[in-house]
């Protein structure tokens, strides 16, 4: 069985005694709830992956960064670097979001080589797909999320697939309040595990995580996350308010 992943991404929001603050707030609401089958992570900017480190440790709670660069070390302003991340405390990164790809102009190509180096180092890796709006209503989303899931994981072997999580993000859906229907993202996550199969095999696509992301809420996160094939959330707005992300990860351990 696939355990959950409920998962925040807090962006460029926060600074860092607001960040300790909050991961405070998670981590003694979560004493009260008997996490089962799934797995809390949060991602706050880099400055704050440290501190927040030293609040979480030792709760179960988990860390990653919401990017990386692909290269060691070296003069790369501005960039960090996986083992950085691991020497905060990350097990995580995310990578190739949305914002990453649209604002930051991040092709499949780049975000190839951090998913590699990303995995090699013993992060996992959790890469984003999902289609705009424009791509959607001209009926092209599949093409497009196959495309990323296929040149975004180009390199990566089957062993190391289990240090990979995909989230389903559509465009459209990120920061709008306008969620996905639990079964168009349903029909997308099973999509997306079909060409897992097709990459992989079957054994890879059961177990490889799935997740939704894209206006998730305290309020829509059962229906969504009782679906079939969905795995959990990448949560960006509703992460980061201890209420909404508590409801959220408290809700999907009853499913
Ligand atoms: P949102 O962001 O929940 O605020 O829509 C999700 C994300 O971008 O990961």
């Amino acid at each position: 069985m696939r355990k959950k992943l409920i998962a925040g991404n807090w962006k460029m929001n926060l600074t860092i005694p607001q960040s300790v603050n909050l991961s405070e707030q998670i981590k003694n609401g979560i004493k009260d709830i008997k996490l089962n089958n799934i797995e809390v992570l949060v991602c706050p900017t880099y400055v704050s992956l440290y501190p927040v480190n030293e609040v979480i440790k030792d709760s179960g709670i988990k860390s990653g960064g919401q990017n990386m660069y692909f290269e060691n070390e070296g003069a790369y302003t501005g960039e960090i670097s996986a083992e950085m991340l691991k020497s905060a405390g990350c097990e995580f990164v995310i990578l190739g979001h949305s914002e990453r790809r649209k604002i930051f102009n991040e092709s499949d190509e780049l975000i190839n080589k951090k998913v590699i180096k990303a995995v090699d180092s013993g992060l996992t890796s959790i890469l984003c797909v999902g289609e705009t709006l424009e791509e959607r209503e001209s009926g092209k989303q599949n093409e497009i999320v196959k495309t990323q899931i296929e040149k975004g994981l180009s390199g990566i072997t089957v062993d190391k697939l289990k240090n990979i999580v995909i989230a389903y993000e559509p465009v459209w859906a990120i920061g709008t309040g306008k969620n996905a229907t639990p079964d168009e993202a349903n029909d997308m996550h099973k999509f997306i595990r079909n060409i897992i199969a097709d990459l992989y095999d079957k054994k890879s696509s059961d177990e490889i995580k799935i997740l939704y992301g894209g206006s998730l809420n305290d309020k829509n996160c059962k229906d969504l996350l009782s679906q079939s094939d969905i795995d959990g959330g990448l949560i960006g707005g509703a992460s980061l308010k201890s209420e909404s992300f508590l409801k959220i990860i408290e809700t999907s351990n009853n499913l």
